[in-house]
């Protein structure tokens, strides 16, 4: 087996320009793109709502969810967590499915719209947002400017710890040939997240904490199908984009619908800062 699908140094350095989300790739008209997300929210929404929950997300709040997806957050904060007011603000929007009325908004918007300001609120929160974003720091620090006195900025973004030890060849290969593709395609780069608590530190973010999640890849389990819809989604960039051999997706593949699946997913990084009052 050839050991050399990615350059390794493709994860080092500023990254290309180029496409962008939502255009170049994940296109929202593309088929399966709700439910692909739709996957990843699955996957990680339990732990999300813990920590919101822990910094006391509830009513009083104002919420602001940046790249809502298809808005399981958003809905969570109106619907569960009792917020008053949520704003659900993505380049597309069309997944979030918000009722007319009620305490959820919607708000068709770019992120690195330098004249968008939505305003100040109790929480900001962005999940899997930011790491596809070449302007990724003016971003963040757009967030944390969007956070009132005494407000928490929540941020979340895929780590990946575990896969390039995996033991199975094909899906170790897959995986490092997805971020590959991803980072020149669109920009994509998971090399900063573990940065996130010095980051919000240097924003001027009291109160910074981080965890991290590294759910188990298991056959049934939502964070599979997220990935292998993913790479369905990348199929084409992947056969022709990268050094894997013919036949090596369907193997790995193969190996994520095997009922004896126990391997390590990549995982999110969750950190998070409370501005100071005043
Ligand atoms: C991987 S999904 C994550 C969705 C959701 N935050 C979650 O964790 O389930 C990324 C979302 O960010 C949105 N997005 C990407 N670039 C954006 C931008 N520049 N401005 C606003 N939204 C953006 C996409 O449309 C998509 O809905």
């Amino acid at each position: 087996m050839d050991e050399s699908p990615v350059d390794p140094t493709v994860l080092g350095g500023p990254p290309p320009d180029g496409g962008r989300y939502g255009t170049d790739l994940f296109a929202p008209d593309q088929t399966g793109e709700g439910e692909r997300i739709d996957y990843g929210a699955l996957a990680y929404d339990t732990a999300t709502r813990a920590r919101l929950t822990a910094l006391g997300v509830g009513p009083g709040w104002r919420c602001l969810d940046v790249g809502a997806g298809t808005g399981t957050i958003s809905r969570w904060l109106a619907d569960e967590a009792g917020a008053d007011e949520v704003l659900a603000l993505d380049r597309d929007p069309r997944f979030v499915h918000a009722p007319p009325v009620g305490r959820l908004r919607v708000m068709a918007a770019d992120v690195t719209d330098p004249n968008l300001a939505p305003g100040r609120f109790d929480l900001v929160h962005c999940r899997f947002v930011l790491m596809h974003l070449r302007e990724h720091a003016d971003v963040l620090a757009r967030l944390a400017d969007w956070v009132a006195p005494g407000g928490w900025l929540v941020v979340g973004d895929a780590v990946d710890l575990t896969t390039a030890d995996s033991p199975h060849d094909a899906y170790r290969r897959t995986m490092a040939a997805m971020w590959q593709v991803l980072r020149e395609r669109i920009g994509t780069d998971i090399t900063w997240v573990t940065r996130y608590p010095q980051c919000l530190h240097d924003l001027g973010l009291l109160e910074v904490g981080a965890e991290v999640l590294l759910p188990p890849l298991t056959v049934d389990a939502p964070i599979t199908a997220f990935w292998k819809n993913t790479w369905h989604s990348l199929r084409d960039a992947l056969e022709t984009s990268t050094a894997l051999e013919r036949g090596e997706l369907d193997n790995a593949l193969d190996y994520l619908s095997s009922p004896t699946l126990a391997d390590l997913s990549p995982g999110m990084i969750t950190a998070w800062g409370r501005r100071p009052r005043p």
